[in-house]
């Protein structure tokens, strides 16, 4: 069952998406050359704190494993789930993904952003900006009629046509009470397949791009997840409301500038 939030979840759902929003939003301010990947850990350690709220990151557990970091960095060849290390230090040219997850009032907000340290080569802007288009192509099918694979089919579809692969073992998923809800979203699929879309579902849509081989291999880390030829990768990512009137996104900062 796919969780339907009423009129309270999804205030609550509001405020826990623009705090993970304001955060998501700071910590980009602070990605530049020099900066280790712990330092930028540690700041969302301490924006999530001074929101009132918890990361959902810190402690998640899988199997027997609990993730170490406060929100997830993942550099260049990195797709998800990087941990924070004083060994990564941002260097020209690299890209850095940052994904806060954050628990308010018992409700979770996702999003994810990747950004540029310095200058970065012409088909790794090209990465970033066909990704970024592919959440924004994504969000537009998440309206009420639609499925699932309306979802994953405009995704894949766009990073395909420009060349780039498109990650299978990590998807999108509902969020709300839980960072893991009903349904699991691929970003890729067929049309017309899958889940139909009703109103008042909270779904994080979050494409997992390479620029490579979309193959993946896990770090002896337990967590870090790379991609199988070194090939750097991009991930974007929104929590967005269904709503009759067409998609919400809800991790807007207070800025307004996604
Ligand atoms: N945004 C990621 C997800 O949706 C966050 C993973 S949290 C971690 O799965 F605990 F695994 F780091
Ligand atoms: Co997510």
């Amino acid at each position: 069952m796919i969780p339907i939030k009423d009129v309270y979840g999804i205030a609550r759902m509001r405020e826990a998406c623009a705090v993970a929003a304001s955060v998501l939003h700071q910590m980009k301010a602070h990605v530049k050359t020099g900066v280790t990947t712990y330092d930028l850990d540690q700041l969302a350690k301490q924006l999530i704190t001074e929101h009132g709220a918890k990361s959902a990151c810190f402690g998640y557990q899988l199997g027997d494993r609990r993730y170490p970091g406060h929100a997830c960095i993942s550099v260049n060849e990195e797709v998800v789930h990087g941990i924070g290390s004083l060994k990564r230090i941002l260097q020209d040219g690299d890209i850095v993904a940052l994904d806060v997850v954050v628990s308010y009032n018992g409700y979770i907000g996702d999003n994810a952003t990747t950004v540029p340290v310095g200058a970065i080569s012409p088909r790794v802007q090209e990465l970033l900006t066909v990704s970024r288009q592919a959440l924004d192509l994504g969000v537009a099918q998440a309206r009420v009629g639609n499925r699932i694979g309306d979802i994953s089919y405009a995704i894949q579809h766009h990073c395909e046509k420009h060349g780039f692969g498109i990650v299978r073992e990590m998807v999108g998923h509902g969020v709300g009470v839980a960072m893991h809800e009903e349904p699991q979203i691929p970003n890729y699929g067929r049309k017309g397949s899958g889940a139909k879309i009703y109103p008042g579902m909270t779904l994080a849509i979050e494409p997992m791009v390479n620029l490579g081989t979309h193959k993946t291999k896990t770090l002896s880390d337990g967590w870090t997840i790379v991609t199988a030829d070194s090939a750097p990768s991009a991930h974007f990512e929104f929590t967005v409301l269904t709503r009759e009137e067409g998609p919400e996104i809800l991790t807007v900062p207070p800025s307004g500038a996604l």
